[in-house]
């Protein structure tokens, strides 16, 4: 028996569970595919139906695993896939976007996104982004990487309010957006999808994490998840390539911090009291 995971509002209504499931540096080892390919069924079945990717991840290679691992699955997932800076173009997305969809074995993205910011002007992704939806190749699209001015800009582009999310470098040891950016996100019904929510594997040692991890017999990286779920109006995408990660990362989703846990995490990550740039892994 498995709880629920808790769900997020896209600003259309269309609710999605908080906790996903990353794909980066997936598939680009062959006698690893079994093993992510059995970690991410595992996952969809404990409900982490929403599976990020990206065109770029093992230049196509990650694209081409889920084609494979989510056959039969494919209607339970909520599938997101993200465009480079450099295909942006009104043409460049519809290429690129066919291309992903060929890879992954399927008719239709969720949710498809401009990875980071590049030279092409916005008003010309977002125009490729809209006709894509209406030719029903993607339901939604968004952003990632963008920083409260680009979202500032976006929003005042022609069409650009239409953006459902923005995917952002998250987690308790990087907790800039913060000061800003969720806020202006959050004023605006826009949920943010928090990207290395366990900080790549890089959580700092020796932190109130490693107490909190203790004292409650589960692992930092769990903690570290837990935190980030808890901030309403987020939703986190941890890459686990291990089912035991992928079970721990779901049983993350059921636990409570309490508040003096969370204060604890304060004082040692502090809150931002100034704006500091959007990181970027
Ligand atoms: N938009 C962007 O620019 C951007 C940038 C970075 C990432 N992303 C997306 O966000 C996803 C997540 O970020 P990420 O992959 O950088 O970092 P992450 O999810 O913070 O960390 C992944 C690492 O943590 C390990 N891990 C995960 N859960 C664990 C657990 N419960 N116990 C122990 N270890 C655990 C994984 O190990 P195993 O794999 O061995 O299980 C892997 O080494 C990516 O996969 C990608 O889809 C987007």
């Amino acid at each position: 028996m498995t709880s629920e995971i808790a769900s997020v509002s896209l600003p259309d209504g269309e609710r999605i569970p908080k906790l996903g499931q990353g794909t980066w540096e997936m598939g680009e080892v062959p006698t690893r595919r079994a093993a992510e390919i059995e970690a991410l069924r595992h996952g969809v079945e404990l409900g982490m139906m929403l599976i990020d990717t990206a065109e770029m991840y093992g230049d196509g290679a990650t694209e081409s695993l889920l084609g494979d691992a989510l056959s039969g699955l494919r209607d339970q997932v909520f599938l997101v896939s993200k465009v480079y800076p450099h295909n942006a173009s009104r043409r460049g997305v519809i290429a690129a976007c066919e291309q992903s969809l060929k890879r992954l074995k399927t008719d239709r993205l969720d949710l498809y996104l401009l990875h980071w910011r590049g030279s092409v002007p916005l008003a010309e992704t977002v125009e490729a982004f809209e006709a894509l939806r209406r030719a029903g190749k993607i339901r939604h699209w968004g952003v990632s990487n963008f920083d409260t001015e680009d979202m500032e800009e976006l929003v005042a582009t022609p069409g650009g309010e239409a953006c459902a999310t923005n995917q952002i470098l998250y987690n308790v040891a990087r907790r800039g957006p913060e000061f800003d950016l969720l806020p202006w996100l959050a004023a605006r019904n826009l949920p943010a999808m928090a990207y290395s929510p366990v900080d790549h594997a890089r959580l700092p040692k020796r932190s109130p994490l490693d107490e909190i991890a203790d004292a409650r017999g589960v692992s930092v990286f769990q903690v570290a998840l837990a935190w980030v779920l808890r901030a309403p109006g987020v939703f986190a995408i941890p890459k686990a390539a291990r089912v035991e990660h992928v079970r721990d990362n779901y049983l993350a989703s059921q636990l409570q911090l309490s508040a003096a846990e969370v204060a604890a995490l304060d004082a040692y990550f502090k809150p931002p009291r100034s704006k500091r740039p959007l990181e970027m892994l």
